[in-house]
């Protein structure tokens, strides 16, 4: 038997996979299964005919070039439309400070190899995305959470770190934040948090990576599309790199995203994209500029705005049916993900009873860079039908039931006391 572990490098050894993956890996093994694990768009919601009517101009092999290797930096045409994109959310950019990458997953993957040396120190919230927290993590940077409140990241936290960091010695110059809608909490940083964090990263000389992949998909109940302006919008300096995507949008399976910045470190992103992939699908990129210049992507985003506001009430209904006041959560925004609290309950552990329930999602501790985080959840409602939705929180309610007289039967009784109740608990008490 060959000692293969022996051809990995030091970085090799290292990477982590990501949490988020491993638990959808499961989502896909077991038949009959409710996953509310992975952030996924909701299939239904995608424009097929649209989608199908440009396949078929595309495919009909009068242009070889749709076909064919294309520029690094990324479709010509999709980048001369980036501005106009970007000025809908009051950003000002030229063609010259863009970029197309392969799904903003890239995107993060290639700021974490321009921007990071090991041992850098990158501050991240707490909780944080984890395809980022793996992206910086596996370019061996040192991840730094950061508390974050309801509003937002704390500046003073942020602030003390970055002080504590710097006086060690340690070059501390990237601040990873995800404003609206964050995944996994689906919190909207608020417009003068935006301001402050800007204010102190000019101040402490520090560039912000701003990934923004769910801002258009504001719920118009909670929130408005000037609630969503992104800080780049503010940024008259280039401290911000502002990543995006087409995945939530249009369908995650086109790897469709791009990277709004200062076109030095854009130019440097393009030389690292080139030992990356040469070029993100030139087909996919095609496809995405279409549904863009059709008008379809502008006019189906009332649809999906909608369409994903109901789901998020169809969870928290349910939550408040069948968990009463075991589980409390603050109302999303907008975006794919329910953020709950389960007091006293150590979400990992749960897992495992869920699946038997058949269903699944994804535990608080992996999103947090100092492993905490332990009785919180988070919940997708965008993928799963509204009657997966109702299905998959008594199953979870279920399994909650179970665990709490396997761990504490005393308390148990109060868990299903709650559920019992759950006509008179006042949406309050959930809701908070
Ligand atoms: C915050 C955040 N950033 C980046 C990504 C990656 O998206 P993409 O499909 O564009 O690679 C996701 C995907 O869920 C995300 O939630």
């Amino acid at each position: 038997m060959i000692d293969l572990e022996k051809f990995l490098s030091r970085r090799g050894r290292a990477m982590h996979a990501s949490a988020i993956r491993q638990v959808g890996d499961i989502g896909l093994a077991h038949a009959d299964l409710i996953s509310l694990a992975p952030g996924f768009p909701d299939p239904q919601l995608f424009a097929w005919d649209e989608f199908r009517a440009i396949a078929d101009r595309l495919l009909s092999g009068s242009d070889g070039s749709i076909l064919q290797y294309g520029a690094t930096r990324g479709y010509q045409p999709l980048l001369d439309a980036l501005p106009e994109i970007l000025s809908h959310r009051g950003i000002r950019a030229t063609n010259t400070e863009v970029i197309i990458t392969t799904g903003s997953q890239q995107a993060l993957d290639l700021c974490a190899r321009v921007l990071t040396d090991p041992g850098d120190v990158v501050f991240v919230e707490l909780p944080a995305y984890t395809g980022a927290m793996t992206a910086f993590g596996n370019a061996r940077a040192q991840l730094v959470g950061v508390r974050q409140d309801e509003q937002g990241i704390d500046i003073a936290d942020l602030d003390r770190l970055l002080v504590g960091k710097r006086a060690d010695g340690r070059r501390a110059a990237i601040v990873y934040v995800v404003p609206n809608f964050q995944n996994p909490t689906g919190l909207l940083m608020n417009g003068s948090r935006r301001s402050e964090l800007l204010a102190w990263a000019l101040r402490r000389d520090v560039l912000i990576v701003e990934d923004d992949p769910y801002g258009a998909l504001y719920f118009t109940d909670l929130t408005s599309r000037d609630e969503t302006r992104p800080i780049k919008s503010q940024d008259n300096e280039g401290r911000v790199l502002y990543l995006s995507s087409f995945s939530k949008t249009v369908a995650p399976g086109f790897r469709v995203a791009w990277i709004a910045g200062p076109q030095p470190l854009i130019a440097r992103l393009e030389v690292a994209k080139q030992s990356a992939d040469l070029c993100s699908g030139t087909l996919d990129q095609r496809f995405v500029y279409e549904v863009w210049t059709s008008g379809a992507l502008e006019a189906g985003l009332p649809r999906l705005r909608t369409a994903y506001q109901t789901k998020r009430s169809v969870m928290e209904q349910a939550l408040r049916a069948e968990l009463g006041n075991a589980a409390t959560w603050v109302p999303p925004k907008g975006g794919f993900f329910l953020w709950a609290t389960l007091p006293g309950i150590d979400t990992k552990a749960l897992f495992g009873r869920a699946l038997q329930h058949k269903v699944i999602y994804v535990p608080g501790s992996p999103f947090y860079v100092d492993h905490g985080g332990h009785d919180r959840i988070r919940l997708a409602f965008s993928a799963a039908s509204p009657d997966q939705i109702r299905n998959g929180i008594r199953r979870l309610a279920d399994a909650l039931r179970e665990e709490r007289e396997a761990t504490d039967p005393g308390r148990a009784e109060g868990a299903r006391d709650g559920r019992h109740s759950a006509e008179e608990t006042p949406a309050s008490t959930a809701d908070q």
